[in-house]
């Protein structure tokens, strides 16, 4: 259960929960009600487009037609998919600075031109993403992490929420909604995603996952678009993998529908809301000189380092003193974040203190060296 490894090291660089969080009982019922419920379903090799009742469910909370849906194995692969279908080749793609390094590795492996906009404390700098499309940048999408980023921990407003949208039709390019943490927020008011801003109007092909929610082993997310593309998505699924895991599926269905998922989720939310408070308060006092905004939900907090410190060098010195810890640059394609990303969710609260003292250590024996 507990991150501290055998050589002693806390990680804060996993983007996944700790095992206390995750209701193990609770999968353990999902998964006998889903072989005596649905004894045929949950073992056969299914459809493509995923387990049918999972997928009645989630097009349900969308407001959206079943054929809207496709239920993937985990979100990853629902991104994957939709990047073969708009991420071509010498295709242009707007994506947010810093963002999800593997969402990076995975457009750049397909030869897109990326077009990194800064991410602001409320989201991607919509003035600039309007400048770039008016000089003439015309992006096939944007890639966009609404709630909670990964690695930045912000939420987007809701205002520029709207703004996107209507550069969306503007200027003609979809945004690809990527959600995995919108359960997560411990603090705050929802905001509506930017799918339902859009009423329907298929600008927004979205994302989300049960992996922050369930857990991620369970390896099931899906995607939300426009029917077509679906189907078309859900042809390439058949020959990609003929169905995704039908056993998971059902049993996150059945996780779904006898209430432990919004147990599982409040759980979930009280433990990170302890765990960020402890983090920030912890780096306020032990760090007076790095810079953060504190999430509102979700996994990550975005340490910004200040002159003087670079994050390479600081990652190598925290592993020395024992804590791991995320370069920035990873998540930035010019390498130059300035910053480290800090992971909440391993860590239990006393974990937490200790690995901000270490972290406290190395950053003093970076600056005496
Ligand atoms: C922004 C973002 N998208 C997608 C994923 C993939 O999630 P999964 O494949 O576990 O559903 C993650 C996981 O950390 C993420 O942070």
């Amino acid at each position: 259960m507990s991150v501290v490894n055998a050589t002693g090291t806390i990680s804060l660089a996993r983007g996944a929960p700790s095992l206390d969080i995750i209701d193990v009982d609770g999968l353990r019922d999902a998964a006998a009600r889903a072989f005596e419920n649905d004894p045929g379903g949950a073992t056969a090799y299914g459809t493509s487009v995923g387990y049918l009742p999972l997928r009645r469910l989630i097009a349900d909370w969308h407001g959206v037609e079943e054929s809207q849906v496709l239920v993937t194995n985990g979100s990853m692969q629902a991104d994957a998919f939709l990047f073969d279908e708009l991420a071509l080749p010498g295709s242009h793609v707007v994506i947010e600075r810093p963002s999800y390094d593997r969402t990076i590795l995975a457009l750049r492996r397909r030869g897109a031109n990326l077009h990194a906009v800064a991410l602001e404390s409320d989201g991607i700098d919509v003035d600039a993403l309007e400048s770039r499309l008016a000089a003439g940048t015309r992006p096939a999408f944007a890639h966009i992490i609404p709630n909670f980023h990964n690695p930045a921990g912000y939420t987007l407003s809701l205002e520029k929420r709207r703004r996107l949208l209507e550069l969306a039709h503007r200027y003609d390019f979809t945004i690809f909604e990527d959600d995995p943490y919108i359960a997560l927020r411990f603090r705050g008011e929802a905001l509506p995603t930017i799918f339902s801003l859009d009423e329907g109007a298929g600008r927004v092909v979205y994302a989300s996952s049960f992996s922050k929610t369930v857990c991620p082993g369970i390896r099931v997310g899906y995607l939300v678009g426009p029917a077509e593309l679906i189907a078309t998505i859900a042809k390439r699924a058949t020959s990609t993998y003929i169905s995704p895991g039908m056993v998971s599926e059902a049993i996150t269905y059945e996780f779904c529908t006898s209430g432990a998922l919004e147990r599982s989720s409040a759980r979930v939310r009280d433990a990170l809301a302890e765990r960020c408070e402890r983090l920030a308060s912890g780096l306020s006092e032990a760090l007076p000189e790095t810079r953060f905004t504190a999430p509102d939900g979700g996994y990550f907090l975005w340490l910004e380092l200040g002159q003087g410190i670079d994050s390479t060098k600081l990652v190598a010195a925290a592993a020395a003193h024992g804590v791991a810890i995320v370069d920035g640059d990873d998540f930035v394609i010019d390498g130059s974040s300035g910053a480290v990303r800090l992971s909440f969710a391993p860590v239990t609260p006393a974990e937490i203190d200790a690995a901000v003292a270490r972290l406290a250590g190395a950053v003093a024996a970076l600056a005496a060296s």
